[in-house]
């Protein structure tokens, strides 16, 4: 479970680079917050690893952020938790230093995934926490399989299997994270009921996809949907939709209770 160095290299820049467009983009939606915080229980202190600009770093509890890149880092808000620049792969705490551990949708950059939820489980006493996508599910979006198919090779390439992270883990609960329709997160599934957002370069800008992806492609495809929504083809196919408040779109919190408790 490695992906290449060079894909690491991708994503470092990405995030090197991306800086303010991210965080502009991504701001944690409080439904997918309280998910993420009935995961980590009672537990009253976690590492948050790959925390980015800190998005559902829990105020209420003692919270220590680790994250590579300076760039992310500084794009944390004033008052946001202390935080180590390191890796997954190599943790700077003791064994069991913390109640949980918690990854939000950075699993899939790290260089050694398998390494970095073995340090995970290593530092935590209680809880293992990892929000992730299925990705057999994730194809099913109709952006991707009526507009871009081109961004399943790309999210393939990234993608880790669900059995995957539970076998690095140990015994797991997966639980479904359905994407409510006025998401306020700017993460790739949000807009999946406001198709004109995909349109948006700013809004692109947050999405790392992006940046991996080819310009004729992302032309050919964006033409494809403009001109759809102009002319209803979009809502006329996909009218269900416009009547759901949240669907499943494969996000996925895996958690690891080594307290067995509520
Ligand atoms: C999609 S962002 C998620 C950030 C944050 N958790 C959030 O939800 O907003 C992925 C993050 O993983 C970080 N990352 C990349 N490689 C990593 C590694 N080996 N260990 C820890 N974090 C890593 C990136 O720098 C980036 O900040």
């Amino acid at each position: 479970m490695a992906h290449s160095p060079q894909y690491a290299e991708e994503m470092n820049a990405f995030y090197d680079r991306t800086g303010s467009s991210y965080s502009a983009t991504r701001r944690p939606d409080p439904r997918i917050a309280n998910r993420i915080m009935e995961a980590l229980g009672d537990s009253a202190s976690v590492v948050n690893v790959g925390a980015g600009a800190g998005s559902y770093e829990p105020s209420d509890r003692l919270v220590i952020a680790v994250e590579p890149s300076s760039t992310m880092i500084s794009q944390r808000a004033a008052g946001s938790a202390p935080v180590v620049q390191g890796i997954a792969e190599q943790l700077p705490f003791e064994d069991d230093a913390f109640d949980a551990t918690l990854a939000i949708l950075t699993v899939h950059h790290w260089t050694d995934p398998g390494w970095g939820l073995a340090e995970m489980r290593r530092v935590a006493k209680k809880r293992v926490v990892v929000l992730t996508w299925d990705q057999v599910i994730w194809e099913s979006f109709w952006l991707i399989r009526e507009y871009l198919p081109c961004i399943c090779d790309l999210d393939r390439r990234k993608a880790l299997a669900i059995g995957d992270i539970v076998s690095a883990l140990g015994e797991c609960e997966v639980v479904t994270v359905p994407i409510p329709h006025d998401c306020m997160d700017g993460f790739h599934g949000a807009y999946w009921r406001r198709p004109e957002a995909y349109l948006d370069p700013r809004i692109r800008s947050g999405i790392s996809t992006y940046a991996s992806i080819h310009q004729d492609e992302l032309d050919h495809g964006l033409r494809r949907l403009a001109s759809d929504i102009q002319n209803g083809t979009w809502e006329k196919r996909h009218r269900e939709l416009c009547d759901a408040d949240e669907i499943d779109l494969g996000y996925r919190l895996v958690i690891a209770r080594m307290d067995h408790g509520g």
